[in-house]
């Protein structure tokens, strides 16, 4: 391990932007798909991991959602839960707030329960023992609806003391974030905080959107705001927290080389980027991953290393007396190593 992945590996740090259904590994496919007696389109691992070819995000996302069909009972979930989590508590990673894509099963047919409850039972399960805090954000698919949205918000009712906030993810270009105005201030009505996918595939006009007229809390992606002074000039001004995801952004053809990503640009411009990984399985790497290469790729020196770790905390919807306590564990870190 290099001085850097070593340095890394021990920085308290956040995962912001983390799809649950995208770290199903394809062991994990044939695994659950043999317990609940599910038909592959795949003859082995292998197979799969061939297919993972993307030249844009729809590509991703066709075999995203067909792969998560072998999602069906409460238990794997919060296998799928619990195997995320082992490995980013190894990449160092001590809070997540993980996204889940409700529609993708109840409209094949489970209950909202089986998804939230086997997530939530993996949540508290890594607390206890790996030490992991971690709160869950329900995303509307954007190819969908807003009455779509709106029967998964009303689903959701009963777990919505346990529901951190809503989110926008799904097919970006030709679904713009006002698409969903209406459902997203019914979350704000309820208390929950508001996060959108914009600017990974699509304009800046939909960052401005989601600003706008979501109102959101964060922005996951917002590569394609830098094509926007005054966009830039505006989140700067915000304070708004990017969920910046280096290893999607190559393997979805965001950017054409890791070397090329903006990541250095951003934090340069005073935008307040945090790293995170997405989809790991189908991308290449874990939060872990996205931190070290990415540090290699742009050079990052340490300063911008810890400044993203403390983003990760700063931008999470964490209570302060705990991000205060992250903030000072990352302190005590880069002093005892210095
Ligand atoms: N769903 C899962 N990953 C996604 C991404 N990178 N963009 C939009 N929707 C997603
Ligand atoms: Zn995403």
């Amino acid at each position: 391990m290099t001085a850097t992945a070593e340095f890394i590996r021990g920085l308290p740090k956040a995962e912001l932007h983390l799809h649950i259904e995208g770290s199903l590994e394809p062991e994990q496919m044939f695994e659950f798909g043999r317990r609940n007696r599910i038909d592959l389109a795949f003859g082995s691992v292998e197979e799969v991991r061939a297919a993972y070819a993307f030249s844009n995000l729809q590509d991703f996302l066709d075999i995203y959602y067909q792969g998560a069909g072998v999602l069906r009972t409460e238990r794997d979930f919060h296998d799928l839960a619990m195997a995320y989590f082992r490995r980013v508590a190894a990449d160092g990673c001590r809070h997540v707030e993980l996204f889940f894509d409700p529609q993708t099963h109840t409209d094949r047919g489970l209950p909202f329960g089986v998804a939230a409850d086997g997530l939530l039972a993996g949540m508290a399960e890594a607390k206890a023992t790996l030490g992991v805090s971690s709160s869950l954000v329900l995303c509307f698919l954007r190819h969908l609806d807003e009455d779509a949205a709106f029967a998964t918000l009303r689903a959701a009712e009963p777990w919505l003391d346990r529901i951190q906030g809503v989110g926008l993810d799904s097919s970006e270009v030709g679904h713009p974030p006002s698409k969903f105005a209406r459902v997203f201030s019914a979350a704000r009505e309820r208390g929950l905080k508001l996060v959108a996918h914009a600017g990974e595939e699509g304009p800046p006009a939909y960052v401005w959107e989601a600003l706008d007229v979501l109102r959101v809390d964060r922005i996951d992606h917002g590569n394609r705001a830098l094509e926007d002074p005054a966009l830039v000039r505006r989140l700067v001004a915000d304070g708004m927290t990017l969920t910046v995801c280096p290893l999607s952004n190559l393997k979805l053809c965001v950017v054409d080389d890791l070397k090329a990503h903006p990541l250095k640009r951003m934090l340069d411009l005073g935008l307040k980027a945090t790293l995170n990984s997405d989809d790991p399985a189908y991308f290449g790497g874990y939060l872990g991953r996205n931190w070290t290469e990415t540090a290699q790729a742009l050079n990052l020196p340490r300063a911008d290393l810890v400044t993203l770790a403390k983003n990760s905390f700063t931008g999470s919807f964490l209570p302060p007396v705990a991000v205060a306590g992250h903030l000072a564990d990352i302190d005590a870190y880069v002093s005892s190593n210095s």
